[in-house]
């Protein structure tokens, strides 16, 4: 049997209420479908997900530490932390595994100020404007980067 890729995700402040909020911008899909869709998907790609959301900081910086020995690559939304946090980058960083960042919207085409995420410099990969399914794109992703398939 193949062994599963150890994958943490991450849903940042405010994404708790996906489906409710903004819901021309963000989809219509609830943060727990959007989980449901994830654990569901996770196994069949290969992976073995552990998911969090948190309208903290600290707290989605200390799950990224606990996490370290048991994480082979993270898959992070941090809303509109991924505007403003050196320190979740800083967290995100130290763990040394690969990064795949993940936004419901496509934050290049919004606001000025969503364009520039301090995450992205230290991500393999960022995926934007999918959705709910970006998430199940960056399991794929990560699956590919750990294996190297191509
Ligand atoms: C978001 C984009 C951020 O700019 C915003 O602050 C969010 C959600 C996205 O998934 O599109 O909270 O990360």
């Amino acid at each position: 049997m193949q062994e599963l890729i150890k994958v943490l995700i991450l849903h940042g402040p405010n994404l708790n209420l996906t489906g409710f909020r903004e819901p021309e911008i963000y989809g219509k899909s609830t943060l727990e479908d959007i989980d449901a869709k994830i654990v569901e998907e996770a196994p069949k790609l290969g992976c073995d997900v552990r998911i969090l959301q948190s309208n903290h900081e600290g707290v989605l910086i200390d799950t990224i530490q606990e996490n370290r020995k048991w994480a082979d690559g993270i898959i992070v939304n941090p809303g509109a932390l991924t505007h403003t946090s050196i320190a979740l980058r800083d967290a995100l960083i130290s763990i040394r595994v690969p990064l795949v960042e993940v936004h419901l919207s496509n934050i290049h085409a919004r606001e000025e100020f969503r364009r520039n995420s301090l995450i992205a410099p230290v991500t393999v990969a960022q995926i934007v404007g999918c959705g709910g399914y970006g998430y199940i794109l960056a399991m794929l992703a990560m699956v590919n980067i750990r294996k190297a398939v191509i």
